[in-house]
């Protein structure tokens, strides 16, 4: 079954989104490693990392539909983040963005019956929801050191186990 030329527009643009998400992600990566921040620069590395596997689901699913690819600008990530709290509201802001952005296709794909492409999405609808959950619960633990060097070291470590052992479990 081919693929309504609108839902492909919309499947490319998602795609987009992984990638700024990947991008988005390497950023803030980059602004923790700056600030000797590894527990934490390594957390969004591996979130930077998993949102480009979110594309390439994304990728496969196009080329296995066997529709066109469409390449699009992708955006330049903020750079400027006023604290380590700042970074994770905008990677909780984010998320949800993209979540809604799911939904939006969800509700297209499913008025248009069309059941393939709602099944292959089905998966980023459980994602997001653990990513959602995921960015907030940092979120809500680095909002309580307030900024306490003391209490931002310590999760910085706990950041970095967490991203060590999921990638364990990983593999
Ligand atoms: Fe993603
Ligand atoms: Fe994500």
């Amino acid at each position: 079954m081919k693929i309504p030329s609108e839902i492909v527009q919309s499947l490319n643009e998602q795609l987009n989104r992984e990638l700024f998400a990947q991008y988005m992600y390497l950023t803030i990566a980059a602004y923790f490693l700056e600030r000797d921040f590894e527990g934490f620069g390594a957390f969004f590395l591996k979130q930077s990392r998993e949102e480009g596997e979110h594309a390439m689901r994304l990728f496969k699913y196009l080329m296995e539909k066997g529709v066109p690819f469409q390449p699009l600008p992708i955006e330049i990530p903020p750079k400027n983040y006023e604290s380590p709290l700042a970074c994770f509201q905008a990677s909780y802001e984010y998320e949800q963005k993209v979540t809604l952005s799911y939904y939006n296709l969800f509700k297209k794909v499913r008025d248009m019956g069309e059941y393939d492409v709602e099944e292959f999405l089905q998966w980023y609808l459980r994602e997001q929801r653990e990513e959602e959950a995921l960015m907030r619960l940092w979120m809500e633990k680095v909002a309580m050191v307030k900024g306490e060097p003391t209490g931002l070291l310590f999760l910085d470590r706990e950041a970095r186990k967490a991203a060590e052992k999921e990638e364990s479990e990983e593999d």
